[in-house]
């Protein structure tokens, strides 16, 4: 009998779940964990290497909505399965957002739990090896990062070089570029890994809230803040913070950034007394900081601050060589998430993606691969591509134009042919709405 390498935590607040899960995890040669709460289970996850995560839902104490919560932020790449009662269509769907691969419900079968397992550790299998060789010895994956081209590389370069410190770092690059997973991949990559990282769309908070979402507040700061609370940067402590969008921050908040860059120190809404911080920064923008600094809407100063190394993600377009591994890596996510099975694609159709332009980046390829999976039985062919990738193809190959300004008349057509339905056409093109403006007025 062969031990096999993966190891599996489950966790359930019912011990006899867990001696029967135990029975049949061990009958297939896995080594297992068990945890009968979510604490413990915390505890072992900092101890071993674990392949994969199986997880009741309701427990007392803290549940399992939260640990899948923690296993996401601090071991994002750690599969995770879900055990559960019947469950409401509402807590289904918090189970997919929560990033779980799967979920069975109680009770199962034997078969069932070994499809379910087999179904989430597969994909994941080369989890341990961070870089994956190309028989070029190049990479071809890095943490989540995949891509082979010179521009990957080069990125991937830099992430190594300040992974393991604390320098403020800027990422640019167009919508869908992969900054996040750029942001992502310095962190986890890094010897910091285990301290949080937190994201924050500096777009997506209104004005008024942004500062006190990022430092805190003190007890009667404004009216409404009945206790002191801490913000973003407090939380972040000891790891990093991504200030995403960071062009859509308000002057105040640049300002008090900037002190936070000079300083090492936050000092809350309403208080007097700075407090020590140690964050590595990290900021990313798919505006035109440079414009804004002479329209006098960015603070040249913190431009400075922020931009003490520069990745610039390179769009899709000047990166070709990378789409066959991409389409590759969301055929295998997409086919077992709808089909159970790992779908090819026609080398015609491979064709009509390498050609095309990608204004939407790898978002826009992402879905348009997620699309044609659910369109095909077998293959995914040219017919399960969407219409204005073909048509793209004649017109770039027709009329000689700066890119610019085919991607700017694409964008009209496909306002045109939505009835200038914003929501619709940022859809089609994988960009978001706000991108669709800045596009047009380029
Ligand atoms: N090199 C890559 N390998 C695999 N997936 C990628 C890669 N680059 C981007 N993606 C995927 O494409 C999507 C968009 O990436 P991400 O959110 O990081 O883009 P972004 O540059 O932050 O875009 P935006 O400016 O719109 O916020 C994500 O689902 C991400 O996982
Ligand atoms: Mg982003």
């Amino acid at each position: 009998m062969h031990l096999r390498k993966e190891n599996i935590l489950i966790v359930d607040d019912d011990v006899n779940i867990l001696e029967l899960l135990q029975r049949h995890l061990q009958s297939w040669n896995y080594h297992v964990f068990k945890a009968v709460s979510v604490k413990e289970a915390v505890t072992i996850l900092s101890d071993s290497k674990i392949h994969l995560l199986i997880t009741d839902l309701k427990m007392p104490e803290i549940d399992g909505f939260e640990l899948i919560k923690f296993v996401s932020e601090h071991y994002p790449k750690l599969p995770k399965l879900v055990v559960t009662g019947y469950p409401s269509v509402q807590d289904s769907l918090t189970i997919i957002k929560s990033g779980a691969v799967d979920y069975l419900t109680k009770p199962f079968t034997k078969e069932e739990l070994n499809l379910a397992i087999k179904k989430s550790i597969i994909p994941f299998e080369d989890n341990t090896i961070v870089h994956k060789k190309h028989l070029d010895g190049k990479n071809e994956t890095y943490g989540d990062i995949i891509g082979n081209s010179v521009k990957i590389n080069e990125v991937i370069q830099v992430i190594e070089r300040v992974k393991n410190n604390k320098a403020t770092i800027f990422i640019k690059g167009e919508s869908g570029t992969g900054k996040e997973l750029v942001a992502r991949a310095i962190h986890y990559q890094g010897k910091f890994s285990r301290a949080p990282f937190i994201a924050v769309n500096c777009g997506a908070i209104p004005e008024n809230l942004l500062e006190s979402e990022l430092f805190g507040y003190t007890k009667g700061a404004f009216t409404g803040a009945e206790q002191s609370r801490d913000g973003f940067f407090q939380a972040a402590d000891g790891g990093t913070i991504f200030l995403d969008e960071i062009g859509d921050a308000s002057l105040a908040v640049q300002s008090r950034l900037l002190r936070v860059l000079q300083e090492k120190e936050v000092v809350k809404v309403g208080a007097q007394k700075a407090v020590k911080i140690d964050v590595r920064i990290i900021a990313a923008t798919n505006s035109n900081l440079r414009t804004m600094i002479a329209k006098q809407t960015f603070r040249e100063d913190l431009y400075y601050r922020l931009t003490v190394v520069e990745i610039n993600v390179a769009p899709l377009r000047e990166r070709k060589e990378d789409i066959t591994l991409l389409v590759d890596k969301f055929l295998v996510k997409y086919g077992l998430e709808y089909k159970d099975r790992y779908l090819k694609i026609t080398p015609e159709a491979l064709t009509i993606l390498e050609r095309y332009d990608w204004p939407g980046n790898i978002r826009e390829l992402e879905n348009i691969i997620q699309r044609a999976v659910i369109m095909s039985d077998k293959m995914v062919d040219i017919e399960h591509l969407p219409e204005h990738l073909k048509y793209n193809l004649k017109m770039s190959s027709t009329v000689l134009q700066p890119l610019k300004e085919i991607e700017k008349q694409y964008i009209k057509k496909v306002l045109r042919s939505t009835d200038n339905n914003k929501t619709k056409a940022a859809e089609i093109l994988g960009i978001d709405r706000k991108t669709i403006r800045q596009k047009l007025s380029e």
